[in-house]
């Protein structure tokens, strides 16, 4: 749905496939926060050349989190899924963390200490 909806998605998703080649490091994990139906965890994955990464797709909803499983659990062997508010998640040894649409669901006067973390 989000692809229909927003213009350039798919420029952003290519994107953040970009920035993992270049940010991403081996023995790290990735973070996909507000990760939805899993659509940059995919772009995560199958962009990396790295080795020992953990893709960590967190959301709220448990609706998205079940189809976040479903299109990618089977798929992507390094693929975990957290249900939970992207504030109160503890962000360990990370070289990306992805917010793409995300933050602006978070209230202004705590992004910055989202961001932050
Ligand atoms: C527009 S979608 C994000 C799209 C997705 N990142 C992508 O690249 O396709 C926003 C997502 O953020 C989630 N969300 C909103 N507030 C959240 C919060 N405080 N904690 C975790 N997830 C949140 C929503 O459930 C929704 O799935």
């Amino acid at each position: 749905m989000v692809r229909r909806s927003v213009p350039g998605y798919q420029a952003m998703i290519e994107m953040i496939g970009l920035m993992v080649k270049i940010y991403g490091q081996d023995n790290s994990n990735y973070y996909d926060l507000g990760a939805s139906t899993g659509t940059t965890s995919l772009a995560l994955s199958i962009n990396n050349n790295h080795i020992n990464n953990r893709i960590i797709a967190v959301d709220n909803s448990p609706n998205m989190i079940k189809k976040c499983e479903a299109n990618f659990a089977n798929k992507l062997s390094n693929l975990e899924t957290i249900c939970s508010n992207i504030e109160d998640i503890y962000i360990e040894n990370a070289s990306i963390v992805v917010l793409n649409l995300t933050l602006q669901f978070i209230k202004p006067e705590k992004r910055q200490s989202l961001i932050n973390t």
